[in-house]
């Protein structure tokens, strides 16, 4: 069975009683169906939910990990407001970068994102680096690679698994460092085998449907 890697995304939501219930129910969906061995499943929540998070899965030994949505380009030091790799990985193993919604509203460039992406990687956090198209540049310690079409974020209109697989092929061509690709934008339960069954992509990454446990783990079930 090949690798899946399944990147949930709850963006800038929930807060510390959404979290736990969230964590207390992740648990029980956990038990009944368990999440098997191909299957690396990443939560990516709020900085101000990473320290629960983690000291919750820490503590229970949930079999996920916990991400970041973010990361300073800076190292520590006089960055007034900015959340530094170094941070981030007292609480988390992964981070997403580059995500269309921090390109567009925060005026992200890809420079500053190949700084965020050596700062992670210097630090020890793996980066999952989303892309718009594969004309994007992906820089060279990178991985995983994200394909989120901004059209099919929180739409619930997913690109067409046959256009997603094609561009997957592509970010895998044209970047050797790439081992996996992952597709995100309006994948659901229902939906997520019709992309992770397709030759070039490895995972997806979930917005809205990681941010209820049953609709993330029967995701993460279907997947
Ligand atoms: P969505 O978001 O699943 O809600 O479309 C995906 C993403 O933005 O990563």
């Amino acid at each position: 069975m090949k690798p899946l890697f399944i990147i949930g995304n709850w963006k800038s939501n929930k807060f510390t009683a959404d979290a736990n219930s969230w964590l207390q129910e992740a648990q029980q969906f956990i038990a009944k169906d368990p999440i098997v061995e191909n299957k690396t499943v990443v939560v990516c929540v709020p900085f101000t939910l990473l320290s629960l998070v983690n000291s919750v899965v820490q503590k229970e030994k949930l079999p996920f990990f916990v991400g970041a949505q973010d990361v300073s380009p800076f190292p520590t030091g006089a960055f007034t407001g900015e959340i530094c790799a170094k941070q981030v990985k007292e609480f988390a193993t992964h981070v997403i970068i580059g995500h269309s919604e921090r390109r567009k509203n925060f005026g992200e460039t890809n420079e500053m994102l190949f700084q965020k992406t050596k700062q992670a990687v210097d630090n020890g956090l793996t980066p999952v680096y989303l892309v718009q198209s594969d004309s994007d540049p992906v820089p060279a310690e990178v991985s995983i690679v994200g394909y989120e079409p901004v059209g099919a974020i929180g739409t619930g209109h997913p690109d067409s698994p046959e256009n997603a697989n094609e561009v997957a092929k592509k970010i895998l061509a044209k970047n050797a460092h790439v081992h996996y690709v992952l597709y995100g934008g309006s994948v659901t339960a229902e939906n997520v085998a019709s992309f992770t069954s397709l030759s070039h992509i490895n995972g997806v990454i979930p917005g809205g449907a990681s941010l209820s446990p049953d609709g993330f783990f029967a995701l993460v079930k279907n997947a």
